[in-house]
């Protein structure tokens, strides 16, 4: 007996070791791809090992599924981390559509379009804008997924693809409300998925200029609002006395977390990356250190109440937000682990704090750097953040020695006099009339498709752009004359709303669209109804008045009647400028003649971090241009937008780069072992799953942002059968 006993308790013992470690097996966590970027963590990291080193060269198309039934018509880039919940896989098309699909054959159960719904038309707010990804909620039979179009937040059954008609208003709710502000002047439009944490989902967005970014809990039954937290705090709040003008909080906008959060579930941490407040290059009308402006903060996620803060750049003026969430990491030290969260930035520094306290894990010292500005009532913050290690993944400073040298002398003799008009040096020269170099550039360093981190070693991979950019500063004169006619209003006010995208001549600039002879592709009625809508990356103008919309379309369309029209609209923007004393002349890569960057190459990276140490493991050139490399130059890398996935078979899977080719590289040595071309750049982080014993690498492929191919593919690979 009272060996049956021991036996009894030793098996009762053994079993809950074994259900003890089942529920804390990483593996089981890794398993699957329920969130958008893998995991609560964002880690991007699979524990599948089906596809490894060896085998990754085989891989076949599996299937392919055309989210818009191949109609060619307008697609946006598709940036869409899809999540796979059992066998299904939810996605969401170039027109914002949701979808799901078979995940082992790509075969459609459902699809759900925005446009045809109730709650959208009740707002009407068509502004359609971009889309990341989709969060999964589940209670018993109760599946939804949510997700958020331009201004609207939907529930929709994950069965069927129909509205929860209980979720705020016939399934939807409106997220231009709740924000403290005159609703008719906001604009929200969250870009990145939701993330949930028990009947609670969390976002923040992509905002107007006079919208603050704060970030938003709402029920998931309800869709009411839970808690806010004040990204531009209010009186009373901490971070409040940061800003010299004791009023900013009424009138200041962004300072918004529109790349995501990572959350730690177990101790109810949100982590949100946030970015810079209005306006990106001109802090004169916005003194002070400015909290949270491109700050990490971490907030209890049942309350929305500030734990701690770290301010990544003080008094921004170059652009540098937040651009992803932190991936949640546990590094060892002196052989202990310790929970971390590992931020990455356009800079090109990695951040990594402890995770509950904000403690810095390597040393972070504050730097002196230029004050020395030419803006009227600028005054830039004297230092600055540095982490000692990791060193950052990209280049900080541009000299002479970087220009660009591999085309020949005539190509370097233009550059180089560009380059000796523009003030130069490390990454924080201060913004000037004559022009300033940016580097790295608006888009990073590190951008939005965020790191991926292998658990198992703690490497983190992250994908770089060295791209240096030319920012001009001009100075908006406050109109002191009488403002008479649409045409003296309409040109004060494309000035201060429309040429930052559009640039002074209309003739737009990189992503951003000329809009010259934009009079024979729009009626007066069409483009008024553009500036209240938006579309995909241009942020609707809801915060301007009617007359004011008014009087810009007459300027723009060059319509002489309209124009000669009394004006009658506010001045005050006009004449005191508010949020805009200076105003910049448009987003200008720094270019050669032919269109290649001015900088020396490498102009694009994928780098390969030890988390532990500090220490960079490796680092490649990532992309190419195959008219160079056909000439033998060595790969050059390139322009990439979106992030890897890593995998315990020793991948790392990545599109991203402009070149359309999406590659399979060792993790351990960074050798690329397969690549083949997308029907359009994979602008997108794949996601990695199984069905029935099979892996599967699955990624959007709809890069409009280059060379003009469009596509609405979502492409699986799988090895073929044996
Ligand atoms: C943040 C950058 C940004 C700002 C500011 C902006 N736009 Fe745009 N605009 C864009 C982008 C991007 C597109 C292309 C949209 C698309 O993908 O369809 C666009 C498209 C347009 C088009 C349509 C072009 C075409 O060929 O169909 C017009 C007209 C236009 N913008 C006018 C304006 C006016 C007027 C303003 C100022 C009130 C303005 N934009 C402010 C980014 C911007």
């Amino acid at each position: 007996m009272f060996i049956k006993t021991i036996a009894a308790i030793s098996f009762l013992l053994l079993m809950i070791i074994f259900l003890g470690c089942k529920n804390s097996d990483p593996n089981h966590l890794y398993a699957e791809w329920r969130i958008a970027g893998g995991t609560n963590e964002l880690t991007h990291y699979s524990s599948l090992t089906q596809i490894d080193t060896n085998n990754v060269n085989q891989l076949q198309v599996a299937w392919v599924y055309h989210s818009e039934k191949n109609d060619s018509t307008q697609f946006g880039s598709m940036q869409c981390n899809p999540i796979i919940i059992g066998n299904i896989l939810y996605g969401v098309s170039p027109k914002l559509k949701l979808f799901a699909i078979d995940a082992a054959t790509g075969i459609q159960q459902w699809q759900f379009d925005p446009t045809d719904s109730i709650a959208n038309k009740s707002w009407h707010r068509k502004s359609v804008n971009m889309n990341r990804g989709v969060a999964y909620w589940e209670e018993g039979n109760d599946k939804r997924i949510i997700y958020t179009v331009g201004s609207v937040a939907y529930e929709v059954n994950a069965d069927n693809g129909k509205l929860i008609p209980s979720f705020g208003k016939n399934g939807g709710i409106n997220l231009n409300l709740g924000l403290d502000r005159n609703e008719s002047t906001v604009f929200v439009a969250p870009t990145s998925p939701v993330t949930v944490y028990k009947n609670l989902f969390f976002l923040s967005g992509m905002v107007g200029d006079e919208t603050p970014g704060h970030i938003r809990a709402f029920d998931v039954k309800t869709g009411k609002q839970q808690w806010i937290f004040h990204t531009i705090p209010y009186p009373g709040e901490p971070g409040y006395e940061t800003w010299e003008d004791s009023t900013a909080y009424k009138y200041l906008g962004s300072t918004n977390s529109w790349a995501g959060f990572s959350l730690d579930k177990k101790r109810g941490i949100l982590f949100a990356p946030i970015g810079n407040p209005t306006n990106d290059f001109y802090g004169g009308q916005r003194l002070g250190k400015g909290l949270y402006g491109n700050c990490l903060v971490a907030l209890d996620a049942a309350t929305g109440k500030l734990l701690w803060h770290f301010q990544t750049v003080h008094h921004d003026v170059w652009d540098m937000d937040l651009p992803a969430a932190p991936a949640l990491v546990t590094i060892m030290r002196d052989g202990k682990p310790i929970d971390a969260v590992a931020q990455t930035t356009k800079t090109g520094f990695v951040f990594i704090f402890e995770r509950e306290t904000g403690k810095p894990l390597f040393p972070i010292e504050e730097r002196p750097v230029a004050t020395n500005t030419s803006l009227n009532k600028e005054k830039l913050w004297p230092t600055q953040p540095m982490p000692l290690l990791p060193k950052p993944f990209v280049r900080q400073v541009f000299t002479e020695g970087d220009l660009n040298t591999i085309l020949g002398d005539s190509n370097f003799q233009d550059i180089k006099s560009r380059y000796s008009s523009y003030r130069s040096g490390n990454m924080f020269t201060p913004p000037s009339k004559e022009g300033t170099i940016i580097l790295p550039g608006y888009d990073g360093g590190g951008e939005w498709g965020g790191p991926a981190v292998d658990p198992t070693t703690n490497l983190l991979y992250v994908n770089a752009n060295e791209m240096a950019w030319v920012l001009n500063m001009v100075e908006n004169k406050p109109d002191k004359k009488s403002i008479r006619n649409n045409l003296e209003a309409g040109t004060s006010l494309y000035g201060l709303y429309c040429m930052g995208c559009h640039g002074p001549e209309q003739r737009g600039a990189g992503d951003y669209p000329s809009i010259v002879g934009a009079d024979k592709k729009y009626t007066n009625e069409k483009l008024l109804e553009l500036l209240s809508t938006g579309r995909r990356m241009m942020p609707g103008f809801n915060n301007l008045a009617k007359e004011e919309k008014q009087a810009i379309t007459a300027f723009i369309l060059n319509d002489k009647n309209l124009q000669k029209k009394i004006y009658t609209g506010p001045v005050e923007k006009i004449r005191k400028a508010p949020t805009a004393l200076y105003g910049f002349t448009g987003y200008n890569k720094f270019l050669t003649k032919e269109g290649y960057p001015a900088i020396s190459p490498p102009w694009g990276t994928l780098n390969a971090i030890n988390l532990n140490t500090g220490e960079l493991v490796w680092k490649i050139p990532f992309g190419e241009f195959k008219e160079l490399k056909e000439k033998g130059i060595p790969t050059t890398g390139r322009e990439n937008y979106g992030g890897p996935l890593v995998t315990a078979g020793g991948v790392l899977l990545i599109g991203a780069s402009a070149d359309g080719k999406f590659r399979a590289i060792n993790k351990r040595t960074g050798a690329i072992l397969w690549e083949t071309d997308l029907p359009a750049p994979g602008v997108a982080t794949p996601s990695v799953y199984e069905v029935s014993g099979k892996q599967y690498v699955v990624i959007a492929c709809g890069g409009s942002k280059w060379g003009g191919k469009k596509s609405d593919a979502y492409i699986a690979f799988a090895l073929p059968k044996k």
